[in-house]
């Protein structure tokens, strides 16, 4: 029986990980810190058939417990400072969290279960300022201190292939969404306002950039893409993305028509929203991965919008 360890799994795409190895008779085993409320949200429906495990990416010796207890043979580390625009304002924590976390799980796993097959969540924010193509090898040009904790966190992963001779697989993904996602991020919080302004609770929303554009799937699909990184008989670093690219913009026309609002009539534009460096486009070329494991994304940029507002508009409703 495989027995996978997920770090992350409290967050969106450990979530529809765990309920992706569950379905299949994986055993899972998912890390999670202490905190002062309850985090188990998106997991609280499987709690039954995982085993939580205690663990903190900041502390070496719970990560090396957490790997002795589960004796795993597929590790995916997904946990992490993973909001870019908080990035600024803890860059420190970023760095020690998403940066260091990575290797300190990586020396955890190189001690406790070496042979056991590894997934690193790195991003498509590493390229960042990149101008022109982009491969699974760069260039990159990190424009926030998440970028670069992730830049140095797929650096170790690589190292650890090659040094150790691991079977660590890097997927450098680009944005995806779901309704699960994080308050902060711009997809659910332009759902949301969609759906509240519809039902007559807000009448605008303030948003920063609306120029920048970005490549946005969906969550489960990228979580299929992980499985089957680690389960390839090599392992490698993939992009993974949908090849086509939307700016915030964009984002607001679809999610306001999915509730037949006109978007221009309620967003706002909040200067103190903008970031001392965005990204300004991201799209992401899956060639390679559909080529070597027959990955490819499922879920168009309109269906993601449309069904993140429908969710929203159901928890309105108390549905
Ligand atoms: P997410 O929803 O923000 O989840 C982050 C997870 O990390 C949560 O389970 C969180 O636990 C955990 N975590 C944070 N700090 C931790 C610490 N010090 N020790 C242990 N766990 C900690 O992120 P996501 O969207 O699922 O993304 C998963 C991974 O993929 C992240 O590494 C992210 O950077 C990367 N990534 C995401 C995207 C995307 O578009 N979603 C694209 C490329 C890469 P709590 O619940 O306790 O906070
Ligand atoms: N969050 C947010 N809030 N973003 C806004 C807003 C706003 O009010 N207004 C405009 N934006 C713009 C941001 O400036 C950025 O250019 C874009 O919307 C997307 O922002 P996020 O949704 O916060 O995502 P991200 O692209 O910065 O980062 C996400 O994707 C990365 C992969 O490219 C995160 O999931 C990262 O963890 C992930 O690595």
């Amino acid at each position: 029986m495989k027995r996978a360890l997920i770090t992350g799994i409290t967050g969106q795409d450990g979530s529809y990980l765990a309920e992706r190895l569950l379905t299949e008779g994986t055993a899972v085993f998912g890390l999670v810190r202490r905190g002062s409320t309850d985090g188990l949200q998106r997991i609280a429906h499987l709690t039954d058939d995982i085993t939580l495990l205690d663990g903190d990416l900041l502390d070496a010796g719970s990560l090396l417990r957490a790997v002795e207890e589960s004796q795993p043979s597929e590790v995916y580390n997904l946990a992490a400072q993973s909001f870019v625009g908080r990035s600024w304002r803890e860059p420190v924590h970023t760095a020690e969290v998403t940066g260091l976390g990575a290797l300190r799980m990586l020396e955890a796993v190189r001690f406790a279960a070496p042979d056991a097959h590894v997934y690193q969540a790195s991003t498509s924010e590493m390229y960042g300022g990149t101008k022109g193509r982009v491969t699974a090898s760069g260039p990159f040009h990190p424009r926030s201190p998440y970028g670069s904790a992730k830049l140095f966190a797929h650096a170790s992963a690589v190292n650890y292939r090659e040094s150790y001779d691991m079977h660590v697989s890097c997927g450098i993904l680009f944005n995806h969404e779901s309704p699960r996602r994080g308050m902060e991020f711009v997809t659910k919080k332009v759902a949301r306002a969609a759906a509240r302004i519809k039902a007559g609770l807000d009448h605008t929303v303030a948003l920063g950039n609306l120029d920048a554009r970005r490549d946005w799937g969906w969550a489960p699909d990228f979580v299929d893409a992980m499985v089957s990184m680690v389960r390839a008989e090599r392992p490698e670093d993939y992009v993974i993305g949908t090849g086509v690219s939307h700016s915030v913009r964009d984002l607001c026309e679809a999610a306001f028509r999915a509730v037949d609002l006109d978007w221009q009539e309620h967003v706002v534009v909040d200067q103190g929203l903008l970031r001392p460096a965005d990204v300004d486009v991201l799209v992401g070329d899956y060639s390679r991965v559909e080529e070597a494991l027959g990955w490819r994304p499922t879920v168009t940029f309109d269906e993601m919008v449309s069904r993140m507002v429908q969710h929203e508009v159901a928890a309105l409703r108390g549905a």
